[in-house]
């Protein structure tokens, strides 16, 4: 069924572990996400950025989702990703996602409390949770980017927390946007730090190209939430690479499409087993 986050991430927070949030691009990449999903019997965000919404439109993401959440057997959240200002989250509530995040992280602190404060009055009627983010997620993704990940400043959060009436918070704590060029310094005694000190669900950006023991340790460390997208695009366009060199007369998008969705389907369902999702829903 097609859900708000807000109970999954509720129920990941207390089990102490973390539902895995997945940027889609396309149908065949929902398919896959939600097959994933499905196949291990666990909650499931799928997630659009700016740029995706651009490319496909609200419309038509919302609508592949839901057709495929009406019949799978576990929840699934349509989340606005890295919501770019109040008139997008405006609209993707009105689309009908289910879960949305404005990121003022590049704004000052009462700006951001201000943008993010607003949104969460704006959906709040609806029941759709907010996520907010504090501190600064490196590298590049869509129209932001960082040239290095900023640390959540803990007595910032609390504050960003009681004056926003957010549902879930990303947080710095070393990651970035994209593959990582240097090893990522991650600071998981500021998740334990964070965790300890606010009650919302946390949430882990930028987790392509971390290992699996550095998102487990976030979880234990209370991340409730770890998204991944740059990985998924890579699968999915090495499915396709491999079709058209192995086979360069290919033509049917069917075919090279489905190699790239299968290979975003054994990506999910390993990262569901990573955030230790499975058999959650
Ligand atoms: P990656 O592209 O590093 O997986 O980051 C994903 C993300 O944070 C999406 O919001
Ligand atoms: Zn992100
Ligand atoms: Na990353």
């Amino acid at each position: 069924a097609l859900v708000t986050s807000k109970q999954m991430l509720l129920s990941a927070k207390k089990g102490n572990y973390a539902v895995g949030a997945f940027n889609a691009e396309n149908m065949e990449m929902v398919q896959a996400i939600i097959a994933a999903a499905e196949e291990m019997h666990a909650p499931v965000i799928i997630q659009t950025t700016p740029s995706t919404v651009r490319y496909g439109g609200l419309e038509l993401y919302l609508s592949n989702v839901k057709a495929l959440a009406e019949k799978a057997g576990v929840p699934v959240a349509l989340h606005l990703d890295h919501g770019s200002s109040f008139e997008l989250c405006a609209q993707a509530l009105r689309a009908g996602y289910t879960s949305i995040m404005i990121d003022g992280s590049q704004l000052p602190l009462e700006e951001n409390i201000a943008l993010t404060r607003r949104v969460v009055e704006m959906c709040a009627p609806a029941g759709v949770p907010v996520e907010g983010e504090i501190g600064r997620v490196g590298g590049k993704e869509d129209d932001t980017q960082s040239e290095e990940s900023g640390y959540t400043i803990p007595s910032e959060a609390v504050r960003f927390e009681a004056e926003t009436g957010l549902s879930s918070m990303a947080v710095g704590v070393g990651t970035a946007h994209g593959v990582y060029k240097t090893t990522p310094v991650l600071n998981t005694q500021l998740v334990a730090e964070l965790a300890a000190l606010l009650s919302v669900p946390l949430v882990l950006h930028g987790a392509s190209g971390l290992s699996d023991s550095a998102v487990r340790e976030c979880i234990r460390q209370g991340i409730c939430k770890v998204n991944f997208a740059t990985e998924l695009r890579i699968a999915y366009s090495a499915g396709i690479k491999k079709v058209l060199s192995d086979r360069p007369d290919t033509f049917d998008p069917k075919v090279y499409g489905g190699l790239g969705r299968e290979n975003v389907k054994n990506l999910v369902k390993d990262r569901i087993t990573v955030c230790g999702c499975s058999g959650r829903a």
